[in-house]
């Protein structure tokens, strides 16, 4: 189906309002590229700890599952930031549903409303996905690259390339917004929630979690070491698996999977 798309010019980024805006450790960290192969790989390769990366456009974007992030200059944001832990914590594997909760508040400081997570790392609004994230750890350090494309303005992307629906934020936003804001509330968000991962609470976390999840309670349908499970999503564990009541009646725990939403009677 063709949809029609709002078109909103965008300006480059203000990098310097955005360090003025992000009071932490943020502030000097923040490298802004025109053009790089992938926020991500960049970090990869030479962040330190805390430091941010974001471009205007990759020409190697990545996605999950060796999937290609098409990251076109239209606006769309790519943003990685490095993380480091002093301490291990059990908690680790939590990281991608905290960095979700983080995406999602800052996309409700900027007015948006109806969004949420997608277990495990995708944030939707109305049943299309808006944003993704992608972790990678170069080694056994502590050290991660936290990866988030959002989409912005999606009116030129080729959709014959993706295979889920997606939506860009200029159309699912009721207000006016700006970049700068969106990234200053992710930046801030960011923070918020990776600082205190340190000191985890799970049950505190369980509380954030259900209000952004917008899979409890649905039925689903999703392909598992080729086996199709059907059933209904219960909740999440501490090793951040999702809890899925199964046709056949038991509860079987997936630490990843490719959910799609099983609509009714399918
Ligand atoms: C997904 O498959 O849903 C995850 C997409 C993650 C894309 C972001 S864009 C910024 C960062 N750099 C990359 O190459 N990928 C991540």
């Amino acid at each position: 189906m063709q949809r029609s798309h709002k078109t909103v010019n965008f300006q480059s980024l203000d990098i310097d309002l955005i360090k003025l805006r992000t009071q932490h450790t943020a502030r000097e960290n923040i490298n802004y590229f025109e053009s790089l192969n992938s926020t991500n790989s960049y970090l990869l390769e030479q962040g330190q700890c805390g430091d941010i990366c974001i471009s205007e456009k990759q020409t190697n974007g990545r996605g999950r599952r060796g999937n290609q992030w098409i990251s076109p200059q239209t606006g769309n944001i790519f943003f990685s930031q490095c993380w480091c832990l002093d301490e291990p914590t059990k908690y680790w594997s939590l990281l991608g549903l905290i960095t979700g909760i983080a995406i999602a508040e800052a996309l409700q400081d900027i007015g948006l409303k109806n969004h949420g997570v997608k277990w495990p790392n995708d944030i939707y609004w109305q049943q299309r996905k808006l944003g993704g994230i992608l972790l990678e750890a170069p080694g056994q350090s502590g050290k991660v690259v936290i990866g988030i494309g959002l989409n912005i303005n999606v009116s030129d992307i080729n959709s014959s390339k993706i295979d889920q629906p997606f939506v860009g934020l200029n159309d699912a936003i009721q207000n006016e917004f700006s970049r700068d804001e969106l990234i200053i509330a992710l930046i801030n968000r960011l923070h918020h929630q990776l600082s205190g991962f340190a000191d985890f609470d799970f049950k505190h976390f369980k509380k954030t979690w259900k209000i952004w999840d917008i899979l409890q309670g649905q039925t689903v349908k999703f392909e598992h070491k080729g086996e199709i499970i059907k059933g209904k999503v219960l909740d999440i564990n501490e090793d951040g698996c999702l809890g899925i009541l199964t046709e056949k009646g038991d509860v079987s725990f997936f630490s990843s999977a490719d959910i799609r939403l099983h609509k009714r009677g399918t």
